[in-house]
């Protein structure tokens, strides 16, 4: 498993905690920024490592920030991409065994290093589960391909609309139709 790493100056410190976690663990990971502890945008770090992500070079990615929650906005806004902002290992192994969350979010002005590299453990550690799962996150797949619109601003080199693959409609998007997981029990 090859991670791809990042934070914004709020969380310089405690990537570079994770880091050593990693190292101790034998993961390989890549530092995608920030380096210095010069106030910076979060969402630059998130592009760069969903889209790293997303090439398949790496299979997850950890976002730092204050509390996690700028770089989990970001990264869920590309298709794809499954951000959780975690502040304990529960809902960190949940977000890999029940969304297959494949990027972990943390605030640096929220949890403590100890505590982040045990969120960190669960989440790594933690398998998908699939089966009633890939059900939904197949309709979070449909709601994207529903509200994708072609990027207005592309950045230098990309093609205009090349990351939207809008898939043919299905029943869910039929007009008046009932979603399917209406009126059903959520287990
Ligand atoms: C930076 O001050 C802070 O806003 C940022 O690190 C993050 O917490 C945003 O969500």
């Amino acid at each position: 498993m090859k991670i791809a790493i990042g934070c914004d100056h709020a969380g310089l410190e405690l990537k570079s905690a994770l880091m050593s976690y990693l190292d101790s663990r034998l993961i390989p990971y890549e530092d995608f920024g920030t380096y210095t502890a010069e106030s910076c945008d979060y969402p630059r770090i998130a592009e760069k490592v969903c889209k790293a992500i997303l090439s398949g070079q790496f299979d997850r990615g950890i976002l730092i920030c204050g509390t996690g929650i700028g770089m989990s906005i970001t990264a869920n806004k590309f298709p794809g991409i499954r951000a959780a902002a975690c502040s304990e290992p529960y809902s960190a192994i949940l977000a890999k065994r029940h969304n297959n969350a494949n990027v972990l979010c943390l605030g640096a002005r929220v949890v403590a290093s100890g505590l982040a590299a045990l969120i960190a453990e669960g989440w790594l550690n933690a398998s998908y589960e699939g089966d009633r799962h890939q059900r939904r996150l197949d309709m979070i797949t449909r709601i994207e391909q529903r509200n994708a619109v072609p990027p207005a601003i592309t950045a230098p080199g990309e093609e205009a609309g090349s990351q939207v693959k809008v898939q043919p409609p299905d029943a869910e998007s039929e007009a008046g139709a009932a979603l399917p997981y209406e009126g059903t029990q959520p287990l």
